[in-house]
This record gives structure tokens, C-alpha cells and sequence, in this order.
């Protein structure tokens, strides 16, 4: 290993790292459930020094761990605890190539973060258009990665549904350069769908193209008190049909998160109630009343018995003190307890059902938990959450954790949904794909992976157990 090491430490000077100081934030997963180790971290700053470092790798038959912005929430950017893998971070990679408004496109390189994109495109007088509270840190080769989804996704879809175009460092070490913006290109298999939402186990993306759309000039958000699940999904349907065009974002949020939510000095703009769902609204047209639309739209659904109560903001702050309540839950639920994760997915129809199922079991069942349910609701996506006390004891809350997981995801599964809807499989996830996806799937993904890394040595662990 130490050969390894010193060949990559030639080729990348500092930018190879063994100093434990400084690996140490690469090898925690977000969330602080795993722990990893690693023979050295590498920062390079280009695609070509990358494959060179891959090229290392693979000859000493080393494994390699990708990274983007270490934001991800399963588990597959973490190295596993023996020491001999290699993390490859793109965090030295983060130049914005080109942004072109007229062709309607950005290319930067893998290491540029969400944020980033949103401001250069924004500069530019575009939209970059994903969006998720992790935007700061996250970069465009994580959200690719793992085929982010956020609260943008209901009206411009995932990460995938942006591509245009791809660069990706394969696993021999040969780089392909698949960075073309055109709309469409129907010249045999679109590869580079293969390598979103592969997480890093087919290839190290190192930079992109992706589509931008017309920036928003108009903005408007409301925060709506329901009283029950069917009134969410009411609301929702209602809503597409007034709005559908500009709808930018439908989130639900239960009280139980807005109460944990209170307990961190936050506050809710309206009454409690049983269920809450954010709304933003926003145009590319300065004149499309946005304001009128939205105001016309709450006073109907109050009368109709839809919500029971409604605060459209007034100011930019009071947008930013109701989206707290939102994109603060995933820091707040951390801190909660022991919180255990169900990013899942059902089809939009069943999505009150999913809920009113979950509590009345976990309710039922495990009488320390708390049903913390809060998401994407107009892609049928809920992050279906529970906390558990701290005080329970690792071993108990570990125990429990794993039986209100099944219950959630037997649940979901018989409501003809997903066990992972946006974060993918990582490490976490691992046992459910071998169990519950169809073995023709499976099957083809094997194939996929092993015709992509013949040596099985990008992120084993990650989709697959390591084999
Ligand atoms: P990392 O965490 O570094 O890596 C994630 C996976 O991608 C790993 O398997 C890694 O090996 C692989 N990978 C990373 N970079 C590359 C690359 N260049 N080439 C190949 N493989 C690579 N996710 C959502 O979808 N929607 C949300 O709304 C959302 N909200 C979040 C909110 C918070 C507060 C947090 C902490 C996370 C949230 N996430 C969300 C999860 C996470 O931010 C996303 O999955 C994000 O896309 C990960 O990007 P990253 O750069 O941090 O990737
Ligand atoms: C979010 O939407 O904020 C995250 O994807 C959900 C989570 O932290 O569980
Ligand atoms: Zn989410």
C-alpha cells in the first residue's frame, strides 16, 4: 500500500493526503452512522491527473471510493473500516465551464456545488433548477451520482431528467467524453442515463451538462394548515390544476415535525393542525400574478374546507422563515433522538393512505417512537421518518429501529412503491435491493457492473454487497 500511496503522492503532490487531520471529514458519512478508513484521500484537479490516479489504483488492485460534497444520506461516499480503499474526492474540481443561455445550458465540472450552478446560471439570467437544502455543499457529481431529487423535482424533475451531457472517468481508467448539450442525440445507448444514479460503482463522473430553464423573476410562498391526510393530497390536486405551470414546490410537513421544529425556536405562521403543506409559486414572468393567483386560490380552499388555515408571506424573510420549518428538518430530526430514515416513494394517489398506515402502526406498536413524516408530496415522495428517545440505549433503538423500518417498507411495498426514491441504495440499503428488487433487475445490473468494473474495485459495498 505504501508504494500505492507514494506513486499517487508523485503524480498529485499535496494533493494526495495521509495526514489524519485532515482525511478525518472524509470518512464519516453525514449523518455520523459510519466511520471509515482510508490508505489516503486524493484532490485531483483535473479529469486527466483523476485517471491517472485510477490507473494507480487499479494496477495495485486497490478499491475506490468517490466523493462529491460527503452530503449523501445512505452511506456510499464512506469508505469501509480495514484502511486499504482510496476516497477520490472531486472537491478540487469545481470550475464552471460554460453557461449559455441561449443554448439553455451549463457544463461545469463534477466538484461545483448545487449553489454554485444555481448562481452562475442565475448570473447568467438563467435558472439552474435543482434544488435541496444540502445545495451549499452537495456538487453536481454527487447529484448525478445518486440522481438527486429535491423540491424542485415536481415541476423540473431529478437530476437525471437535467443531463444533457457527461464526462466520466471509468473504472479502467480511460476517460470518456460524453459533454455534448444537444437536446437530442439518438446514437445508440444513452450512456450517460446509465451513470446517474449509479453512486459512484460504474465510473467517477468528472464534469457535466445540464439543461437550464427561463429564471423566475415572480416568487410567492404560503404555508396551509390540513386537518387530514385526504385534504393534503385534495389540496394538491386542486392546486396542479390552478397553478400547474408554476407550481416550483409542494412540500408536506406533519406537526410532529413542526412541533420539533418549535422545540429549535422556530415558528409556525398559522394554527396547529394535524398536517401542513408549503407552496412556492414562481414565474419567468413579471406579470403573471403570481400574488392574485395564489391569494384567490387559499381563499377558495378555506372555503371549501380544504385547509383550515393559510399565511402567504409578505416579505422575503417571512419565504425564508417558512421554508425553515421545511429544510431544517433534516438537521433538527439529527438531533432529535436515534431518527431513522425511510426515503420512500408511492404513487400519488396512495400517498394518504402510506401516511395514516405508518402512524397508526408505529403508533400502535412502538409507543416510544415518533412518527416525523415530511416531503416531496407532489412526486409521491415522503420521507417517512421516526425518532426514536436517546434515552432508549443504542442496542433498543437499533432493535426497534430495524422492526419500523420493515413495517414502513412492507407498507410501502404493498402500495406499489419504493424503498428508495431519491437518496439511493449507498451501504444502508444493500440487504433491501438483494431482497425486494426483481432478479431480472438484479441480474442486469450485475451485468452492467461487472462488463463497467471488471475488478469489482469502484465502491464495493455500494448497491451491491462487496463480493
Ligand atoms: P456524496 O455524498 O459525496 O456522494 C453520494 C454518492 O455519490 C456516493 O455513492 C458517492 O460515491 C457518489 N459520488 C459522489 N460524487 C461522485 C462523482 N463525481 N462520480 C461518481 N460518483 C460520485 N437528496 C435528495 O435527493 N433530495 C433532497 O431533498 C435532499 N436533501 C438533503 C438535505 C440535507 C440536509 C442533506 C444532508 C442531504 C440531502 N440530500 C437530498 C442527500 C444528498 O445531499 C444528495 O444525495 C446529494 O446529491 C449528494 O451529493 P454529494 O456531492 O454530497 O455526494
Ligand atoms: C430532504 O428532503 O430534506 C431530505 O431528502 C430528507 C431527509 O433528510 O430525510
Ligand atoms: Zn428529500
Amino acid at each position: 500500500m505504501n508504494d500505492v500511496v507514494s506513486k499517487l503522492r508523485n503524480l498529485l503532490g499535496s494533493d494526495c493526503i495521509t495526514d489524519p487531520a485532515v482525511t478525518d471529514g472524509y470518512l464519516w458519512d453525514w449523518r455520523g452512522l459510519l466511520r471509515g478508513s482510508a490508505a489516503c484521500v486524493l484532490r485531483p484537479r483535473s479529469a486527466n491527473l483523476l485517471s491517472q490516479s485510477v490507473r494507480i489504483c487499479r494496477e495495485a488492485g486497490v478499491s475506490i471510493v468517490p466523493q462529491g460534497g460527503n452530503t449523501g444520506l445512505v452511506g456510499g461516499a464512506t469508505p469501509d473500516d480495514i484502511g486499504l480503499q482510496i476516497v477520490i474526492s472531486t472537491g478540487a474540481m469545481r470550475k464552471i465551464r460554460t453557461v449559455d443561455p441561449v443554448d439553455m445550458s451549463i457544463v461545469a465540472e463534477a466538484g461545483a456545488t448545487i449553489a454554485e450552478l444555481q448562481t452562475a446560471a442565475a448570473e447568467a439570467g438563467a435558472l439552474f433548477p435543482l434544488s435541496f437544502a444540502s445545495e451549499g455543499t452537495a456538487t453536481l457529481g454527487g447529484a448525478l451520482a445518486t440522481n438527486a431529487g429535491g423540491i424542485s423535482a415536481v415541476r423540473y424533475g431529478s437530476a437525471r431528467d437535467l443531463l444533457l451531457g457527461m464526462e466520466v472517468v471509468l473504472p479502467d481508467g480511460r476517460i470518456w467524453n460524453g459533454l455534448r448539450t444537444l437536446r437530442k442525440d439518438n446514437t445508440g445507448y444513452a450512456l450517460k442515463y446509465l451513470f446517474a444514479g449509479s453512486e459512484g460503482t460504474l465510473g467517477i463522473i468528472t464534469g457535466a451538462a445540464m439543461k437550464l430553464a427561463p429564471l423566475s423573476v415572480g416568487r410567492e410562498v404560503a404555508f396551509c394548515a390540513i386537518e387530514s391526510e385526504d385534504q393534503v393530497l385534495d389540496f394538491w390536486m386542486k392546486l396542479r390544476a390552478a397553478a400547474e405551470g408554476n407550481v416550483r414546490a409542494i412540500e408536506y410537513i406533519s406537526n410532529s415535525c413542526v412541533e420539533l421544529a418549535k422545540r429549535e425556536g422556530l415558528r409556525a405562521p398559522v394554527g396547529v393542525a394535524d398536517h401542513y403543506v408549503l407552496v412556492e409559486l414562481t414565474s419567468s414572468r413579471p406579470d403573471a400574478g403570481l400574488k392574485d393567483v395564489l391569494e384567490a386560490f387559499l381563499a377558495e380552499r378555506l372555503e371549501d374546507g380544504t385547509i383550515v388555515d393559510a399565511a402567504l408571506a409578505q416579505s422575503g424573510e417571512q419565504q425564508k422563515q417558512i421554508w425553515r420549518l421545511r429544510d431544517d428538518q433534516t438537521e433538527i430530526q439529527k438531533k432529535a433522538g436515534r431518527d431513522f430514515k425511510h426515503d420512500v416513494a408511492v404513487p400519488v394517489p396512495r400517498v394518504p393512505e402510506l401516511l395514516r398506515r405508518s402512524r397508526a402502526v408505529i403508533e400502535s406498536d412502538f409507543p416510544e417512537a415518533t412518527v416525523v413524516p415530511f416531503g416531496h408530496v407532489g412526486d409521491g415522495n415522503i420521507h417517512l421518518n421516526v425518532v426514536l428517545p436517546a434515552t432508549l440505549g443504542a442496542e433498543r433503538a437499533a432493535e426497534q429501529g430495524k422492526q419500523i423500518s420493515q413495517a414502513i417498507y412492507d407498507i410501502v411495498l404493498s402500495l406499489g412503491g419504493t424503498f428508495s426514491a431519491e437518496h439511493g441504495i449507498g451501504r444502508a440499503k444493500v440487504d433491501m435491493l438483494e431482497a425486494k428488487r426483481d432478479p431480472i433487475e438484479l441480474d442486469l445490473m450485475r451485468r452492467i457492473k461487472a462488463a463497467l468494473d471488471e475488478d469489482g474495485s469502484f465502491n464495493p459495498g455500494t448497491v451491491f454487497r462487496p463480493s
